[in-house]
């Protein structure tokens, strides 16, 4: 076979390069790798909402681009940079693996690290015993699902309506958002999907007593669809009147994100399970963990014959370990979750303080910084004669005026709640500051002070995403996410 060429080169000819001497080489041609080798819709994306800007580096909560210029990062890469793009804790502590030549998943021994991070982890749980690491939040549903049915010997899951639990087959099936389930069926059969904030329709489904586990997001990440007051509370004690294990998702609220170490907090609520991932090992390394009461696990691993009966092979490995670890002590010396509730109190605050100027700015919502800021119809008739153009060509396509200017005009990276959705979500680092805030609100202001003037630059940005929509309907190629800009989870 020929060998490989790459710039005709042959590979074996090739320099040895580092990451970094790589990236700076070919980074001009990621756009052209991607739709060779990789997502060729997700690079098509980004060429219709103009985010083609080359990134070249990352520090705590921005982004800087080729040009140097410097981007607020509200996404956090979907909220895994909780401490805050490379840290240099975190880049000590990875090192510190590599360097000191760790004996790193030995298997037939147990992992040091795992057993410092469990502890950590606990501290801060202490009503629960064990915790069971995997890889991504979706393993770690995954890890959730079995555990809850082992432990109640029951086949039933509860889960909400606008759940996202994650996009392998078992989270999928947990998931309540037709756009991500339709086409991967059959699902998990006995999954039975009720809505957030209904107490009596989860009251329904758990009475069958055949439902294992209720497993629900604090906060919902897709629309920041907040509890109403004493649901989760009420779900609970409904749970355990009813034998079903009650399962906190907080991969996305969890480790501080909220104001507190786990969302859960706010509501005085101890789950049977929670689950950790995304800001757990500081955006580095994959990891998830599965923390649960002692009963629960100890049904699983019931037996030495059954002590390998789940589990995944790089779970435990050092670099993730070790950046949990690292993570767990940057997030309590610089006092980071006082700092997010510090900060996520002002920027709902003010941003709040928007909704009365503005007609089509109907809501500001969340706890920390976990927050949603919903558009909706405005009552004047120019106005509401552009958002009907809009939203006819395609639902939640508002949004997208105010996310592409934010980004090209004052350099704010953030994304639509979902899709469909009327929210834009802020996840941004925990280590937010107030000249961050400044930045934040002063950008949404203009921006969408901006969406209220028609004729516009905006509306003609809207012309612009209209032509896109229709273009695309009628090719009927372009995804509807082509046309929304990216969503994200
Ligand atoms: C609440 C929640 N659960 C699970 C997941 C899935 O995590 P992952 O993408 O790591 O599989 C996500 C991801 O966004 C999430 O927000």
């Amino acid at each position: 076979m020929a060998p490989r060429m790459t710039d005709d080169i042959p590979i074996q000819d090739m320099p040895l390069r580092g990451p970094a001497a790589m990236f700076a080489d070919r980074q001009a041609d990621r756009y052209d790798l991607h739709s060779r080798h990789l997502n060729e819709q997700m690079v098509r994306v980004l060429r219709t909402i103009g985010y083609d800007v080359q990134f070249c580096r990352g520090s705590g909560s921005y982004l800087f681009d080729a040009a140097g210029v410097r981007y607020l990062d509200l996404l956090s890469g979907f909220g895994v940079f909780g401490v805050g793009r490379n840290h240099p804790a975190l880049r000590d502590a990875l090192k510190g693996v590599l360097d000191g030549e760790l004996p790193n998943l030995v298997q037939l021994d147990v992992s040091t690290l795992a057993g410092i991070l469990a502890e950590r982890l606990l501290a801060h749980v202490p009503y629960l015993d064990k915790v069971f690491f995997a890889n991504s939040g979706a393993e770690a549903v995954e890890g959730a699902i079995k555990f809850s049915r082992t432990a109640t010997g029951r086949p039933e899951l509860v889960f909400c309506d606008h759940a996202y639990h994650g996009l392998t087959n078992g989270a999928l099936s947990l998931n309540g958002d037709a756009v991500f389930r339709d086409g991967f069926g059959p699902l998990l059969p006995d999954c039975i999907r009720v809505p957030f904030n209904d107490l009596a329709a989860l009251e329904q489904a758990l009475s069958s007593r055949k439902v294992a586990a209720f497993v629900v997001e604090p906060i919902q990440g897709k629309g920041v669809n907040m509890p109403a007051d004493g649901y989760l509370q009420s779900a609970a004690e409904l749970c355990r009147r009813h034998g079903t294990l009650f399962v906190a998702d907080e991969i996305q609220t969890g480790l501080g994100r909220t104001g507190r170490f786990l969302a859960v907090e706010h509501w005085n609520v101890e789950p049977d399970m929670v689950l950790l991932s995304k800001a757990l090992s500081g955006g580095h390394v994959p990891s998830s963990a599965v923390l649960m009461r002692r009963q629960i696990y100890e049904k699983m691993f019931d037996r030495m014959d059954r002590a390998v009966v789940h589990g995944s092979t790089f779970a435990k490995n050092d670099l993730a370990m070790a950046a949990g670890i690292a993570t767990l002590d940057v997030i309590e010396q610089e006092r980071l979750i006082e700092n997010v509730a510090r900060m996520g109190d002002r920027l709902i605050r003010e941003l709040t303080a928007l909704v009365p100027h503005y007609e089509m700015l109907h809501d500001v919502r969340g706890k920390g910084l976990m927050i949603g800021v919903e558009f909706g119809p405005p009552q004047s008739f120019a106005l509401k004669a552009s958002w009907n153009l809009l939203e006819t060509a395609n639902k939640g396509l508002f949004c997208q005026l105010i996310t592409i200017p934010l980004f090209k005009d004052h350099k704010i990276l953030c994304q639509v709640a979902g899709h469909a959705s009327h929210t834009i979500k802020l996840i941004p680092a925990f280590v937010m500051t107030d000249k961050d805030c400044d930045w934040t609100v002063r950008a949404f202001d203009e921006v969408i002070a901006a969406s209220h003037r028609v004729p516009g630059a905006v509306w003609s940005l809207g012309k612009t995403l209209i032509g896109n929509a229709t273009r695309g309907r009628k090719a009927n190629r372009v995804s509807s996410l082509e046309s929304q800009g990216t969503t994200g989870t």
